[in-house]
């Protein structure tokens, strides 16, 4: 498939327009079908912001083709319905609370600020993913993309239905033999998440909000003089002046480059906030005050950015500061000056941005948004229509714009960007968080599914506010969620103005302790997790998965959500979990950092896939200090004595991956003749990753044996039998 040029697919859309569709179906991919239901009408659907392209014809729908919408209309809505074989296990529909097993649930798609997700039964969140994956009880699996941006609702039963407040949307099927190619054929189609800096996979320090600049310095020394590992001091909005965006409050934030220097030179990265309400500033208006405005404000006016009414004025709704605009971003013109604001902002020294309230949130607007009849102008192939038509993917749009800035301002770095709102697809731009959970124990279980299915979505960098947003958390509460943070793929500690300190060291010493381990495990795993990444960057598996995808034919993982899957090689078992379902086979729980991974009270217990191998690094206090020059590698056998596994690595934070500047290291082991070789070999790229010192744990059932390997390319154990059964 050809990406076909804006203008060109503008007029091919309003030709296709006047002639309509019947219904109609064809590959557009080997095992990928659209469909289109008979009024199908281009005008008002196109362009996808799901499908990085518009498919082409390949060829005509096989004869045994099995999943196939229906469409039909009913009480004014677009409907589409699918009809499951019995015992079909469904995932995906993106950020959802509730279990993770999705049969029988009904999501909303209406991108909403839910503060507790004590709205509309938390059942439409921030983010919309139009989208559902299938499991069949043999494991094959298809994935469905309903390719509209309405506010609709998607019903997971037996039979899929979706109900769209749109017009006649079509859809996309996608039919493979396992989940791990859906998801695949997603990312080919949607796009891949793209590789993140390595210091974005260390642990985030954020609250609402540090201030004034001293106690983010506090804050920080903390970290560093408890040996708590931590990579990224967060900025929430009262680093503002008045909660404008792109401004600094001159008295209690009256140097960010000196702050920012400061940070950095004790190893942390340091993310601002930037929402989307642009202060409205009256004295614009006025002829007189001229020299005093808003430069924001006045650039957005200038310029005709803003949101307007049906009859052209600006929309103006209530955020923070008061009386906000807010930009068109579907504006591809809004877009780049929007994109410009950040050149200036990130030459403070400032290493990355976090998009918030884009849902966008409006404070008393009609559900906490915009009213839908406000005009989008649009533009670059993206019709003019009203904020019922876009709503939904505003914030996908402000964070593709913040994404082309901050790449702008510092063109050599992978960028990063944290994102509350967004749609299916919007991947490609940003990592999100699971917006204003609760310090409770109800949410901080939730959060497993709902980081699993947002990864079954698409979204494969996501994690929640850990130790609960909204409320104080208890010590014990506390140290459970931090130490199951360890295993997301985004691990940021979060809390509400008015809440007790949230540090890692502000309940008591036994918290900060397990605090303390459980940010070990993490930096230990890094070069297993940066592999993960980039695997999940290439492939689209999820970096958190479910236990099912260990074994695809075992119907009782279907719908376990406390016990998943860390990458593809560990299993992590929180200790809370209440009988969970596991795996079959020899999966022998592991130690990070000497602590026992079995029997500790908090941390959970950490399990190897039989016959995997797994890299660790040292324990660092950021990752400026990450090296490979010193690798541990686990190593856990099969039945058959075998066990694989891979490292990768590169500059950690440049493009200099995408020219062959990274490896990927194999290690293989195998036993013969009851002696365990190990061969360790450099199968990609021409990064040089010399000197490294290895050493190797061979796990057995009671523990782990280890000996040094140093400068050698292979290594044999004798007597094998013998130290597996720990003698
Ligand atoms: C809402 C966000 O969800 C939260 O994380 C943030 O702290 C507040 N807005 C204040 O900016």
């Amino acid at each position: 498939m050809k990406f076909i040029y804006m203008p060109l697919l503008t007029a091919l859309l309003l030709f296709i327009s006047t002639i309509g569709f019947a219904q109609s179906s064809f590959l557009i991919d080997k095992d990928v079908a659209m469909f289109y239901p008979s009024n199908f009408d281009s005008i008002k659907n196109l362009p996808s912001f799901i499908l990085l392209e518009e498919p082409t014809k390949m060829g005509d729908l096989p004869e045994n083709w099995s999943v196939i919408p229906e469409f039909y209309k009913e009480d004014g809505k677009s409907c589409a319905k699918i009809v499951c074989e019995n015992g079909t296990s469904l995932y995906g529909t993106g950020e959802v609370t509730g279990p993770l097993l999705r049969n029988g649930q009904t999501t909303e798609l209406w991108n909403c600020d839910n503060p507790a997700y004590g709205l509309f039964d938390g059942k439409r969140l921030y983010q919309s993913h139009p989208w559902v994956m299938g499991v069949r009880k043999d494991g094959t699996s298809f994935g469905l993309i309903f390719d509209n941006t309405y506010r609709q609702t998607i019903t997971t039963n037996q039979t899929i239905t979706v109900k769209s407040d749109g017009p006649e949307f079509r859809v996309i099927v996608i039919e493979k033999t396992t989940p791990a190619e859906v998801l695949q054929e997603l990312a080919e189609l949607s796009g891949n998440m793209p590789l993140p800096p390595m210091w974005s996979l260390g642990y985030h320090q954020c609250r609402f909000s540090y201030e004034p600049d001293s106690r983010v310095k506090e804050v920080a020394d903390g970290f560093r003089s408890r040996d708590l590992p931590c990579d990224v001091m967060w900025m929430d909005i009262d680093y503002m002046d008045k909660y404008k965006v792109f401004t600094f409050d001159p008295v209690k934030f009256p140097d960010p480059k000196g702050l920012n220097d400061y940070l950095h030179d004790k190893g942390f990265k340091a993310i601002y906030m930037i929402d989307p309400g642009v202060a409205y500033d009256s004295t614009y208006h006025d002829q007189n005050l001229k020299e005093s405005f808003y430069f924001v404000y006045k650039q957005g006016a200038d310029g005709k950015h803003f949101v307007t009414t049906k009859s052209g004025e600006e929309f103006h709704g209530n955020v923070w500061p008061g009386a906000c605009a807010f930009p068109d971003f579907l504006s591809p013109d809004t877009r780049e000056w929007w994109a410009s604001l950040y050149k200036d902002f990130m030459a403070t020294g400032i290493d990355g941005v976090w998009n918030d309230m884009n849902e966008p949130s409006v404070f008393g607007g009609p559900e906490g948004t915009m009213p839908v009849e406000m005009i989008h102008k649009a533009g670059g192939g993206v019709p003019e229509d009203t904020h019922a038509r876009y709503h939904n993917v505003y914030g996908m749009h402000m964070i593709k714009g913040t994404r082309e800035g901050i790449m702008d301002a510092n063109p050599d770095k992978r960028p990063f960007v944290l994102s509350r709102s967004n749609f299916l697809g919007g991947h490609r731009y940003a990592a999100t968080w699971t917006g204003d959970n609760m310090a409770s124990w109800e949410h901080l279980k939730m959060s497993i599914p709902m980081s699993i299915n947002l990864g079954l979505s698409g979204q494969l960098f996501s994690g929640p506010d850990v130790g609960g947003f909204c409320e104080s958390a208890t010590p014990e509460l506390f140290a459970h969620w931090f130490a199951l943070g360890t295993f997301y793929p985004f691990y940021r500690g979060h809390t509400i103005k008015g809440s007790v300190d949230h540090e890692p060291w502000s309940f008591c010493p036994e918290v900060e302790n397990v605090a303390r381990k459980s940010l070990h495990r993490r930096y230990r795993l890094l070069p297993y997790l940066y592999t993960a990444n980039y695997v999940g960057s290439k492939t689209g598996m999820p970096i958190m998965q479910p236990a099912f995808f260990a074994d695809l034919e075992d119907q009782s993982l279907r719908d376990e959500d406390e016990a998943f899957l860390f990458g593809s090689d560990l299993l992590i078992i929180p200790k809370w979990a209440d009988n969970p379902s596991l795996p079959k086979g020899n999966w022998r729980s592991i130690s990070i950092c000497g602590e026992d991974s079995k029997n500790d009270q908090y941390l959970p217990d950490v399990r190897m896939k039989p016959g995997s191998i797994v890299p660790l690094s040292k324990i660092i206090q950021s990752t400026d200090e990450y090296s490979t020059d010193s690798i541990t590698v686990l190593i856990s056998t099969d039945l058959e004595g075998k066990a694989l596994g891979q490292m990768y690595n590169d500059d950690l934070d440049d493009y200099q991956y995408l020219e062959d500047g990274y490896s990927i290291t194999t290690f293989k082991a195998n036993t013969k003749k009851d002696r365990l070789n190990i061969s360790i070999e450099k199968t990609e790229g021409s990064y040089s990753i010399k000197n490294t010192v290895y050493r190797i744990g061979i796990v057995t059932d009671n523990s782990i044996v280890y000996n040094d390997w140093s400068d050698k390319t292979s290594y044999t154990f004798k007597n094998i039998s013998e130290i597996m059964e720990g003698n």
